[in-house]
């Protein structure tokens, strides 16, 4: 049985959403709670039995690269550079060199999965024994559809679907099902050939999703929808309620913080009781 040990963090997207504090800090530096929010996913993959992890990054986010050197001894690190902005697809490729014939994980750093068994090792328990690729899917409004990769496919288990479609970004009446990937990906080897014949897509990108959608058949390809909770923080309004909601369930501050709402929300009704 093949074990997946190595995993690729694309982080060399320009954070554009997040303007503009992503025009001082990358937008993996930027915190929750008390920590940047590149270590939830380094700390997810080291949690899942990922030893090597490979971050992507261009030459003005060399931070990342400092920074996570400094903070994470016990994982092998390694940087892969992307100077365009190609898309996903093309970020994935080009951690390629680092890569060996092996399957691999991705996560994408700007979203956060919270539950007691880590997202990525959720799928890789659905890889274990397929020896399938496994994506991450979330059911997801039809309007917000467009958005996201979506898959079609077939139940076959608790939660899981094998896949028989892929479309990025579809339109929502085009759309194979309410199933959106998510940011957590377990791939063979053969997607980085893939990748170099993938033209680009939807938004002049090279984009994952296209690249599986063509080796999907020749072997199988899983969707399993995770099990716990999922923060979206490459977006302010995601960002701000994941910093609150873990703020709130933190050890350390959890206390404080829900003081804080509590006296906050009898402050503002009484506000309103006024006449
Ligand atoms: C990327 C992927 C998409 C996936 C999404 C998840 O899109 O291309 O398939 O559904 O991440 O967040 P992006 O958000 O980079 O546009």
């Amino acid at each position: 049985m093949t074990v997946v040990v190595q995993a690729v963090i694309p982080a060399a997207g320009q954070g554009t959403r997040m303007l503009p504090a992503t025009a001082v800090l990358p937008k993996e530096l930027l915190p929750l709670v008390d920590r940047p929010m590149i270590e939830y996913a380094v700390e997810e993959a080291i949690a899942s039995g990922i030893t090597d992890i490979i971050v992507v990054l261009n030459s003005a986010k060399l931070q990342i690269k400092e920074h996570l050197t400094r903070r994470f001894a016990g994982v092998r690190l390694a940087f892969a550079f992307q100077e365009e902005a190609r898309g996903l697809g093309h970020a994935v490729s080009c951690a390629a060199a680092c890569l060996g014939d092996r399957p691999f994980a991705i996560l994408l750093p700007d979203e956060i999965f919270v539950d007691a068994r880590p997202c990525l090792r959720q799928l890789l328990d659905v890889f274990e024994p397929t020896q399938g690729g496994v994506l991450a899917v979330q059911r997801v409004p039809r309007a917000a559809i467009g958005r996201y990769g979506v898959v079609g496919g077939d139940a076959c288990g608790s939660g899981l679907i094998k896949v028989t479609d892929l479309v990025e970004k579809p339109k929502p009446e085009a759309a194979p099902s309410d199933l959106a990937i998510v940011g957590r990906y377990v791939v063979h080897p053969d997607l980085l050939p893939a990748l170099q014949q993938t033209p680009p897509g939807i938004k002049g990108e090279i984009q994952l999703t296209d690249a599986l959608r063509t080796l999907n058949g020749r072997r199988p390809l899983f969707a399993q929808v995770f099990a716990g909770r999922r923060y979206d923080v490459g977006n302010t309004r995601d960002y701000l309620r994941a910093n609150l909601e873990l703020g709130l369930e933190s050890e350390e501050y959890g206390d404080d913080l829900v003081a804080a709402v509590r006296a906050w929300i009898r402050r503002s009704r009484d506000r309103r009781a006024r006449p």
